[in-house]
């Protein structure tokens, strides 16, 4: 925990918005408990104290049909006071542990301002995914003659259903390339509109709709997870009516409705490699972790036998 919160406080140096910590312990000890039980993982002793850890989810299908290790944001440290070549010695050990078990896709979420961990993990041979960040809730002063944007009800699903359809195609295509299906979607949405904390708008002009957003408390992060934080899961323009500010009025609609509701921040993820929503994102949010990805060649499997 300790390691974990001096990592959090120097992120939270570079990014001062950020929740304070009081909102999450119980949830991170609650998360560090459970990768200790469940997960895989070493850790670094010196004079009897615990100077550094990792640790890692195994999971059978990986990015891809190879298995690989998970390592969350919580699940990872080396005491400030200790080099942070600790760290490429630990993923040493830990990785000859996960390959030898054939889990060759290795993912690992990190403060994003951390440069010099930043540089440790990229020599190691990671390249950027995705990535979290975070927004103070302010408004945006933005207006339009002809687009209307309301709260989605009930009887809207099938629209909802129609714009989460087409951003499911944007994920499939390149450079993107993520093999999503978008199946029994008017019973998904159903279910997801059931909850009382899930909440969706739609912009449109002349009553077809061009573009949504959508907001849930839960996310990818423990943080995410703050009782002041509500997440952006999800949004989508139609590529003809894009750059032309609707994805802004869906946004800035949101900003209105978390300030009405007492939620100081929202965040959103997203992957690095989708060129439009980055841009868009990194418009209005700040950074705060970056997950990356290591594809070890699986062949080394044949030498170990
Ligand atoms: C992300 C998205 C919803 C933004 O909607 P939009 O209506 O185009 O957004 P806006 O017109 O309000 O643009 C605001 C900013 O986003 C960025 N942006 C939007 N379109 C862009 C493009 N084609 N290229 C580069 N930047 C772009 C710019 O920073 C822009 O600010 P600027 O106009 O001052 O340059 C839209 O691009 C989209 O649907 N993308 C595909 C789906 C997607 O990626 N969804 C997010 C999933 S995580």
């Amino acid at each position: 925990m300790d390691i974990v919160l001096s990592l959090y406080n120097k992120e939270k140096e570079a990014v001062s918005f950020l929740p304070h910590q009081g909102g999450f312990l119980n949830n991170l000890k609650e998360s560090i408990k459970k990768i200790l039980k469940h997960g895989k993982g070493i850790v670094a002793i010196y004079d009897n104290k615990l100077i550094g850890f990792i640790a890692g989810y195994e999971i059978d299908e990986c990015f891809g049909k190879c298995k690989g290790i998970y390592t969350p944001l919580y699940a990872h440290g080396v005491r400030s006071e200790y080099p942070k070549s600790l760290y490429q010695k630990l993923y040493k050990q830990a990785a000859d542990m996960w390959v030898k078990g054939s889990y060759t896709n290795h993912v690992i979420t990190f403060f994003s301002h951390d440069k010099e961990i930043r540089d440790t993990w990229f020599w190691l041979g990671f390249g950027l995914r995705c990535v979290d960040a975070m927004r103070e809730v302010r408004p945006i002063d933005v207006r339009s003659r002809d687009i209307t944007i309301h709260k989605a009800r009930l009887n809207d699903i099938p629209d909802m259903a129609y714009l989460e359809g087409k951003l499911t195609q944007h994920l499939n295509q390149s450079p993107l390339f993520m093999p999503r299906k978008n199946e029994e979607p008017i019973k998904n949405l159903t279910e997801w509109y059931k909850n009382k904390d899930n909440h969706l708008w739609i912009a449109y002009r002349d009553k077809k709709p061009l573009g949504y957003m959508k907001i849930e408390p839960n996310a990818e992060t423990f943080i995410s997870k703050h009782q002041d934080v509500m997440n952006i899961t999800g949004g989508f323009v139609e590529p003809n009516k894009r750059k032309s500010g609707i994805g802004t009025l869906l946004l800035g609609e949101i900003q209105q409705w978390l300030k009405k509701n007492d939620y100081s921040l929202c965040g959103v993820d997203f992957e690095s490699f989708n060129i439009v929503g980055s841009s868009f994102w990194n418009k209005y949010f700040t950074p705060y972790t970056y997950s990356v990805v290591r594809r070890i060649d699986e062949r080394i499997g044949d030498l170990y036998g």
